[in-house]
């Protein structure tokens, strides 16, 4: 993909549904009493493989018009071939957790750069709770053996991980009692929101230290208890899913960075455990502003408002990305940090190691190509610091078969002196396949 320069971001745009929230609506909608409808599901490669995944466990999807559409009341049944994930993590590990709580076997298998993460991570709790999961070395294919009856376990998380998290509840769905998940750090909060939204009481508290939880995480700051009693069973119903605040994240900083720019985003989903990245933005002196307010099953979702240029010089002091501010950000990091080479001061990212386990090492792809266009930038074992602000130049870039990548230098090149060329940009269908006629549509030069 070859991108030059640009002006500014002028427009008004809804877009596809979030990719997080699609997965687990899927997810809840297999395995609910009622018919389902959801309407603005999730246009990412991802959110096909959890699609075909139910598909292969007998599950009767149909797209009606704009809508998927699910039957009510259906059994998942062992599957013939495989479970195909694709590039998918959210899929491999949530759709693990669902399998954990069902008495076959399933194989689940993802391509390279899904087959290299790690999944100790689903596996410990998941077999404690009773299922049985053979892996090569802690990594995918996974063969899942479910539990009969699962055995409700009190977990804390030792990453601070939506997707583990999402794995325990799912299994506790068929477990005879109280399942808990810890957590020290809170991340996104989407399953326990559609499981209240889908009639599953979900439970959420501020936690003592007491009990025997059955792992040992470290304790930093406050702990939240979620709880689920089993075995649950979810009403089902019609969904709008909020358009995908983390796709709306690369024009919002576009249009902020570009001065000149007027940018409305409508129907995007402000659920606070995501939409950090707005605050930070406005901290570092954006225009950004949000307005409509309003739910769908649980979820926020408004209209996002930007305004082109730095409306307030927010000082020269490195500003740092660090603890319990990170999960919140945690897709949007690379694109602050192509954010930070453009503000005073630049950015420091620390305590974000878990970058190093995404669809590529994030830290170290962010810091390659931000030094090809000319920034400024330290890597640490768990962050970066980039200098700011930087004139970035054009250049030949890599996405490292990341689409988070691909898009967050879509971005950069918009700043850059002369043309950009990204290399396997087709990647951004895994989460946003409008993204670059998009952001052609929307740029002036
Ligand atoms: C996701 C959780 C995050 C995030 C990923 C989607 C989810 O990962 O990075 O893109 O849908 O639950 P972790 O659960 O590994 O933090």
């Amino acid at each position: 993909m070859r991108l030059s320069p640009a002006r500014s971001i002028i427009g008004q745009l809804r877009l596809p549904g979030d990719k997080s929230i699609s997965h687990r609506a899927a997810l809840i909608a297999a395995l609910a009493r009622d018919n389902s409808e959801i309407s603005n599901f999730s246009t990412a490669r991802d959110c096909a493989s959890t699609l075909t995944c139910l598909r292969s466990l007998g599950v009767s999807i149909e797209q009606r018009d704009d809508k998927i559409v699910f039957a009510g009341n259906q059994k998942l049944l062992a599957p013939r071939e495989p479970l195909d994930c694709g590039n998918s993590g959210s899929t491999l590990r949530i759709l693990a957790g669902l399998l954990a709580g069902h008495d076959f076997s399933a194989e689940m298998v993802g391509d390279e750069s899904l087959s290299s993460r790690p999944m100790r991570r689903i596996i410990e709790p998941l077999e404690l709770m009773g299922a049985k999961i053979e892996s090569t070395n802690g990594k995918a294919p996974l063969k899942v053996h479910g539990a009969r009856t699962p055995t409700p376990i009190s977990y804390k998380l030792p990453v601070a991980s939506a997707q583990v998290k999402s794995a325990i509840l799912f299994a506790g769905l068929n477990a005879q009692g109280r399942t808990t998940v810890i957590e020290t750090t809170q991340s996104r909060d989407h399953t326990e929101r559609l499981f209240r939204g889908f009639g599953v009481e979900v439970t959420s508290e501020a936690s003592s230290t007491e009990g025997r939880p059955q792992s040992a995480a470290p304790t930093v700051g406050s702990e939240t208890s979620i709880s689920i009693e089993g075995p649950a069973r979810f009403r089902g119903g019609p969904m709008t899913i909020p358009g995908d605040v983390s796709s709306a994240a690369y024009f919002v900083a576009a249009a902020m960075l570009l001065a000149g720019s007027q940018l409305t985003i409508e129907g995007v989903g402000l659920n606070p455990t995501r939409a950090a990245f707005l605050s930070v933005l406005n901290s570092w002196g954006a225009d950004v502003s949000t307005a409509d307010e309003q739910t769908e099953r649980n979820e926020p979702y408004g209209t996002v408002n930007v305004r082109g240029g730095l409306t307030k010089n927010a000082g020269e002091t490195e500003r740092t990305l660090e603890a319990t501010m990170i999960p919140s950000l945690i897709d949007e990091l690379p694109l602050l940090a192509v954010v930070g080479s453009q503000i005073d001061g630049g950015i420091r990212i620390r305590d974000a190691r878990e970058l190093r386990l995404k669809e590529s090492d994030r830290l170290a792809a962010t810091a390659t190509n931000l030094r090809a266009m000319g920034a400024e930038v330290e890597e640490f074992a768990d962050g970066l610091s980039v200098s700011g602000p930087t004139q970035l130049q054009g250049a030949l870039l890599d996405s490292h078969g990341d689409h988070r990548i691909a898009m967050a230098f879509a971005v950069a090149a918009l700043l850059a002196n002369g043309e950009t060329e990204i290399s396997g940009a087709e990647c951004v269908s895994i989460s946003f396949p409008e993204f670059f006629p998009l952001l052609e549509s929307l740029t002036r030069r």
